[in-house]
């Protein structure tokens, strides 16, 4: 069973959790030249706090991730509201990524989760058309009281620095580092970034 399984069902009553995948959603639409043509793979897209902001907007989103109980409420919320174009995906992205070729991979909140974030930026950078983007939107490097706990986090948060590098090194040209929100928590801000590389 999957960490996030078991908060699954209650994962978006967070409010903070909302306003910050409209916050990430916001910039990103505002930063890329987002189309209706776009074919969109989310990795770590859990309850689709993300996916359903910015699916008006995109072609096709296939939403993957590893936890069922996220995908479970992610299915019923497709159902719900009678949305086309978010196909769901339970995969571990650390695994394996789908087939295809995709003009945008996006992670929301999901980067500090991955382990060996190399190996998965060069598996994406191969899914991605030339002239496709990489967005990541995560918290600035913080001093690990974020989580309550810290099981299943790998990273701390990220610094401009580390994330160019981790681009650049899976040949994606840094295009843009943005702090477009902060989340308010234990009396402290957390600054969260929204990052975007494009492959060349
Ligand atoms: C902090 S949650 C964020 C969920 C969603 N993006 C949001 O903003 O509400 C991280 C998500 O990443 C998923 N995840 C973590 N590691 C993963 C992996 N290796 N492959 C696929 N999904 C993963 C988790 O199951 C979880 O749904």
């Amino acid at each position: 069973m999957s960490l996030f399984d078991e908060v699954a069902k209650s994962w978006d009553e967070k409010p903070s959790r909302v306003i910050n995948a409209r916050k990430v959603g916001s910039s990103l639409l505002n930063l890329l030249p987002v189309s209706k043509d776009w074919k969109v793979l989310e990795i770590g897209a859990g309850t689709g706090l993300l996916t359903f902001y910015i699916q008006p907007f995109v072609g096709k989103i296939y939403a993957l991730d590893s936890s069922s109980g996220m995908l479970s409420v992610l299915k019923e919320k497709i159902e719900k509201y009678k949305v086309s174009n978010i196909y769901p995906l339970f995969l571990d992205a650390e695994k394996e990524l789908p087939e295809g070729e995709f003009d945008l991979v996006v992670l929301h909140m999901t980067l500090h989760h991955v382990k060996d974030v190399p190996s998965l930026f060069n598996r994406i950078s191969s899914r991605l058309k030339v002239g496709g983007f990489l967005a990541v939107g995560d918290l600035v490097k913080e001093d690990g009281s974020f989580h309550k706990s810290n099981k299943g986090v790998y990273h701390f948060g990220f610094s401009k620095e580390e994330i160019f590098r981790y681009f650049k090194d899976a040949r994606l040209e840094p295009y843009v580092f943005r702090v477009v929100h902060s989340i308010e928590r234990n009396g402290k801000d957390y600054p969260i970034f929204l990052a975007c590389g494009r492959k060349l």
